[in-house]
């Protein structure tokens, strides 16, 4: 297989078409068989319940070549048990979790050639996503959605790459409680970029959002869970329904267990026990593990032992055994790595 020319080195976490995609219509209460499609143009009535009411949600996931040159992707039957959710509390017609996984195989295995090499530091992220697509103007669901999914070769999603960052608590609430912060609604990312955009032209690169009831707990940030690190070396992790259940979270906290020997809390996370903490760091596919240096608390600095120059040695542990088994050096666990070719 020919690789396409590119930097994979500084590619950068951008949208880049490539030669295909995968799309499928449901109409009439089924799904057709879906085809590939040349064309990364979408179409629509100007009604179209997308976007008159948001109805569209998501998923990310990404394919990786292995260190003996077979390109795999990481636990896709979760995005598609996710998504499943997110459909379901969105109103809108599951896409079958077997088709899933099958659309994400076949848009792949259409676009190799834009799988970063092995070594590159370069993935390729998948974006499967659905939408409605029919008419509604009475705030009700649509009758008719699309199913997409395409890819593009993207590097680390924070420009640090493995530097820590610095993040902000945030004033602004990402999800309501008993609202849609656990599935992946567009609507939730909607609602965070103003935060993001004020984050960033205050110097911040990311948020920390607390719950909204009572600005007391961790929740996450706009595109990653946390995890945090105690000083007897045991892996803490916020749990909360109103954030999403991160895939690369569940499989660290495995990890961790497992692999590493640790001991794992997944609970509710209070910030004023943040300060305690000795790393931390955000994760999730764009994100892999992206360690956190400093937490700034309206002027007030929670610098973690860690520091600003590198990823905290537990933390450190933690990716490379991810990354080990994303990468097909190290063995994983039963079923997580799906072969594509
Ligand atoms: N939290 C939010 C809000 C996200 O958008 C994402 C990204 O998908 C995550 C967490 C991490 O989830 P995952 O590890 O499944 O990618
Ligand atoms: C992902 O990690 O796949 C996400 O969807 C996060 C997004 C902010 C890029």
């Amino acid at each position: 297989m020919e690789k396409k020319e590119l930097d994979w080195g500084s590619i950068g976490f951008n949208y880049r078409p490539t030669d295909f995609r995968f799309v499928a219509n449901y109409k009439d209460g089924a799904w057709d068989e879906g085809t590939l499609s040349q064309d990364a143009n979408v179409v629509m009535n100007e009604c179209a319940g997308v976007l008159q009411y948001a109805q569209t949600c998501f998923e990310g996931l990404k394919a990786y070549t292995t260190e003996d040159g077979k390109v795999v992707c990481f636990r896709p039957d979760l995005n598609a048990a996710r998504m499943a959710d997110s459909c379901e509390r969105l109103e809108m017609p599951v896409y079958p979790e077997d088709k899933f996984v099958e659309a994400v195989v076949k848009t792949v295995k259409a676009n190799l050639a834009y799988v970063p090499p092995y070594g590159s530091g370069a993935t390729l992220y998948i974006r499967p996503y659905m939408f409605a697509s029919s008419p509604v103007i009475g705030v009700k669901a649509a009758d008719e959605y699309q199913f997409r999914v395409f890819v593009s070769p993207v590097g680390p999603y924070f420009q640090e790459g493995a530097k820590p960052i610095v993040i902000r608590v945030c004033d602004f609430d990402r999800a309501a409680p008993h609202g849609t912060g656990h599935i992946k609604a567009g609507l939730n990312y909607a609602m965070s970029l103003y935060a993001i955009s004020d984050a960033h032209r205050q110097g911040f690169e990311e948020n920390m959002y607390l719950d909204a009831a009572t600005r007391t707990k961790v929740e996450e940030t706009g595109g990653a869970n946390f995890i945090f690190i105690t000083k007897d070396g045991k892996l803490v992790t916020p749990k909360s329904d109103s954030i999403l259940p991160s895939i690369t979270r569940r499989s660290l906290m495995y990890v961790a267990e497992h692999y590493l020997g640790m001991e794992v809390e997944h609970r509710e996370v209070y910030f004023d026990e943040v300060k305690d903490f000795v790393e931390c760091g955000l994760c999730g596919t764009a994100a892999v593990i992206s360690p956190v240096g400093k937490i700034v608390d309206h002027g007030k600095e929670i610098c973690f032992a860690s520091g600003m120059e590198e990823m905290g040695p537990i933390t450190k542990k933690l990716y490379d055994t991810l990354t080990g088994i994303q990468m097909g050096h190290i063995e994983a666990p039963e079923g997580w790595i799906r072969v594509i070719d």
